[in-house]
């Protein structure tokens, strides 16, 4: 297998998830877009929106998916939520779609433990009549650019996990 790709809207679980495949697969090693952008740039992606701008985050982010696509594999690699409208997310892998609804995610992002945390480093959910905007113009894409899609809101992510390396050997 080439790479798992994680796409989907922010603070579905996309990272949650990586690390409970990784754990049932020793073969998989787990890597984020948002942490390579960080150590690349030493810069929080909240700084780098803040002085650089979103138009030189996602410059970053197509860097990162062409390094991914020539030198990764047996990866999984969960995304930032606008990674995936990178131009060769399909070289990067196969790519698996965490759906839920924005409410379902809201309700996970304020009921975590850190949720101001959660919320303070992500620039697009400052506002959540906005972010609920961004989401409703994206679902249709995710889904569309998707292998596999997959519910997350049983919230269950050791049977969630399961069934992705279920369906990823069919
Ligand atoms: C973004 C999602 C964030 C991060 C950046 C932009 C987006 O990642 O990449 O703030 O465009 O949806 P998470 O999905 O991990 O929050």
């Amino acid at each position: 297998m080439k790479n798992i790709v994680l796409i989907g809207f922010m603070g579905v679980g996309k990272g949650a998830l990586a690390r409970h495949l990784v754990r049932k697969d020793h073969e998989l090693y787990a890597l984020d877009t948002d942490d390579m952008i960080e150590s690349l740039t030493n810069t929080k992606i909240k700084k780098i929106f803040a002085t650089a701008g979103e138009p030189a985050f996602r410059a970053l982010e197509r860097k990162t998916a062409d390094w991914l696509s020539k030198n990764v594999t047996n990866a999984v690699i969960s995304t930032g939520g606008g990674f995936f409208k990178v131009p060769n997310l399909k070289e990067i892998g196969t790519v698996v779609y965490l759906k839920a609804d924005f409410e379902w995610i809201y309700a996970r992002i304020i009921g975590a433990p850190n949720a101001k945390k959660k919320l303070k480093k992500r620039p697009l959910f400052q506002d959540v009549a906005k972010a609920r905007k961004l989401f409703n113009e994206r679902y249709e894409a995710y889904e569309e650019v998707a292998d596999i899609v997959i519910d997350m809101e049983s919230g269950d992510l050791d049977a969630i996990a399961d069934e992705v390396l279920k369906k990823l050997k069919c």
